[in-house]
């Protein structure tokens, strides 16, 4: 299901989810202790300090960032990321799941809410384009399944925690694409 506009409400299951725009800074606190109250294990650092977390940047510039919440509970955050790239370039995103609600299909509304507010929100937005890392077999199915095509793959080009190089998975999706898919 995907939303008109800047929020959304998605009902994976028997619970409802919406998604809503944080504020900044008033939600300052409460970035940090969502994004250190879980492990990360596809991204550079998977255990967020407090101060690892407040060096995030959810606000301001090129980023706008969303909450996904089930009720009052925050279960999930989306970043978007190089919206300065809305003219003539390709803005990206992050995703981040709670731990205990990752594999019940929030993941998957939430590429789905992103994609369709970027390409309805910015007339000039032509391509979306998002990295994962080749282990993150949840994304990777999540892209899949969201309509992305899988356009490259950089060889060890990711360093993981444990000091492993993994490939990078470039994924895209034009709004042609996007707009064939709703037809
Ligand atoms: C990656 C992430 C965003 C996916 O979201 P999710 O809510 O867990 O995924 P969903 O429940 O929407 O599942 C979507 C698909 O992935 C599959 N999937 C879920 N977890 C999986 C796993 N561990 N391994 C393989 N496939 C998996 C599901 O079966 C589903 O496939 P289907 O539609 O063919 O049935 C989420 O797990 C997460 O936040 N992980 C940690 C942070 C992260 O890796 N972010 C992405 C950085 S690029």
């Amino acid at each position: 299901m995907v939303a008109d506009g800047p929020s959304a409400v998605c009902n994976p299951g028997p619970i409802a989810l919406t998604i809503e725009p944080l504020d900044w800074p008033e939600n300052a606190d409460a970035v940090v202790a969502f994004l250190s109250a879980h492990e990360w294990p596809y991204h550079g650092v998977p255990n967020l300090t407090p101060d690892d977390a407040a060096a995030v940047r959810v606000a301001g510039g090129a980023i706008a960032s969303f909450w996904i919440r089930d009720d009052d509970e925050v279960i999930g955050l989306v970043r978007l990321l190089d919206l300065d790239d809305v003219d003539d370039g390709s803005p990206r995103f992050d995703l981040r799941i709670a731990t205990m609600h990752r594999g019940r299909g929030v993941g998957r509304f939430a590429v789905q809410w992103l994609t369709d507010h970027l390409f309805r929100i910015y007339d000039s937005v032509h391509r979306i384009e998002a990295t994962t890392r080749s282990d993150n077999m949840a994304m990777q199915a999540v892209f899949a399944r969201s309509g992305y095509r899988q356009e490259g793959r950089f060889v060890e080009a990711w360093k993981s925690a444990d000091g492993t190089w993994l490939d990078t998975l470039v994924y895209a999706i034009l709004r042609h694409e996007f707009v064939s898919a709703q037809a």
